[in-house]
């Protein structure tokens, strides 16, 4: 038998184009989305997924850093790309040469950059940062309207928006209490005269539960690659999953009972046993507390992880399905035959988020992408 051992994962842009559509669709008119791919497209390839949701009609997309919004610039991209932590590597020149649009919380980034597109005889555009209970990035919400007022003068920037960012979208008390917050600022500002195009707050649960009708722009990302933010969202839209991944068997052993297997023996066989081999492990991004909890998918049947996930390699007890063989596929998430692993199961299982399942599949993975 011929058999690839490669690890990998495959991303069905189509699938992301059917969720961008689905996100969109729930949007008021007057509203568009900023699709969040950072941090490589949550796991998914930034620029991949960027060319493919830039073809499906996006026009705006967040990215982590100044690395990122080059990278899609360099791939042809000619959207409107936020950053969203900022100029923290002080990156004006860089910022305003690739025509980036940077989160802004403090005026000294501002002056800097003003200086820079000065010197280029350029306008580059900025959204100010308004923290309204997240404790993470922004000015504080009493600061905010003096910051606008501050960056106005500056001539060579232009305010575009205004943003803030969501603690727990599920929670609608607290969600319900840093949107007053946003809208006292966005009160005061207006009430101060100043006009700014775009004020955004909304994550994919914001969304897909339409919450801030009266923001032009909202941010979804996890919905994008088909995870649901909240469980109960399952009931409002049908998001399809955006990515399988997969390897393959490369060795199976024939163990007596009582034999323990992988680092620390916390796995001891209670049978005479078939012990499969996996060519990835934590290294690879699949999570070590995976270890004894998960699954895997093995010609169509579930295979659970036998003992402790090592650096590189992962075992598996075959034993209830003796047709297994070196070579055949096997899937850590995705669909083999009527079975089926997500990337909520592993997220639950590892006591993380699925966010935090994708983000972490290694570069060393390579991705394929089908239906581009
Ligand atoms: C500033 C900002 N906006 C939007 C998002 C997208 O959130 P979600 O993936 O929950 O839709 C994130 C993600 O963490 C973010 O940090």
């Amino acid at each position: 038998m011929s058999a690839s051992f490669e690890t990998k994962v495959t991303v069905d842009l189509k699938a992301i184009e059917q969720n961008y559509r689905v996100i969109q669709k729930r949007l008021p008119a007057q509203q568009q989305p900023i699709c969040i791919i950072k941090s490589n497209a949550y796991g998914h390839g930034l620029c991949e997924i960027g060319q493919a949701l830039a073809k499906a009609g996006a026009d705006f997309f967040g990215v982590r850093d100044l690395c990122e919004g080059i990278l899609l610039r360099e791939a042809g991209i000619d959207a409107d790309i936020l950053i969203l932590l900022g100029t923290i590597d002080r990156s004006y020149k860089e910022v305003v040469e690739y025509r980036l649009t940077p989160v802004i919380y403090h005026l000294d980034w501002a002056k800097r950059l003003n200086e820079e597109a000065k010197k280029r005889n350029k306008v580059c555009k900025v959204h100010i940062k308004i923290d309204t209970g997240m404790t993470r990035v922004g000015v504080s919400f009493n600061q905010a309207l003096s910051l606008c007022r501050e960056v106005l003068e500056l001539k060579n920037l232009q305010l575009e928006g205004v943003m803030s960012h969501l603690a727990e979208a599920t929670d609608e008390q607290y969600t319900q209490f840093q949107h007053e917050q946003f809208n006292q600022v966005r009160q005061e500002i207006e009430k101060a005269g100043i006009d700014i195009p775009i004020y955004h707050l909304g994550n994919s649960t914001a969304a897909i539960k339409g919450l801030f009708p009266d923001c032009r722009k909202v941010r979804p990302g996890i919905a994008l690659y088909g995870s649901y933010p909240d469980p109960v969202l399952e009931d409002e839209v049908s998001l399809q999953p955006t990515l399988a991944w997969k390897t393959s068997l490369i060795d199976i052993k024939q163990v007596p009972k009582g034999q323990s297997v992988s680092y620390g023996m916390t796995f001891k066989t209670e049978r005479p046993s078939r012990i499969g081999l996996l060519p990835l492990g934590y290294a690879d991004g699949y999570p070590r507390l995976l270890s004894n909890r998960a699954e895997v998918l093995v010609r169509g049947k579930r295979a659970p992880i036998a003992g402790r996930i090592c650096m590189d390699l992962t075992m598996i007890d075959l034993t209830d399905i003796p047709e297994a063989k070196i070579g055949n596929p096997v899937t850590l998430i995705g669909k083999d035959a009527k079975e089926t692993i997500l990337v909520e199961d592993l997220a639950e299982q590892a006591e993380t988020i699925s966010y935090e399942i994708l983000a972490r599949i290694a570069p060393r993975v390579p991705r394929v992408y089908i239906n581009g």
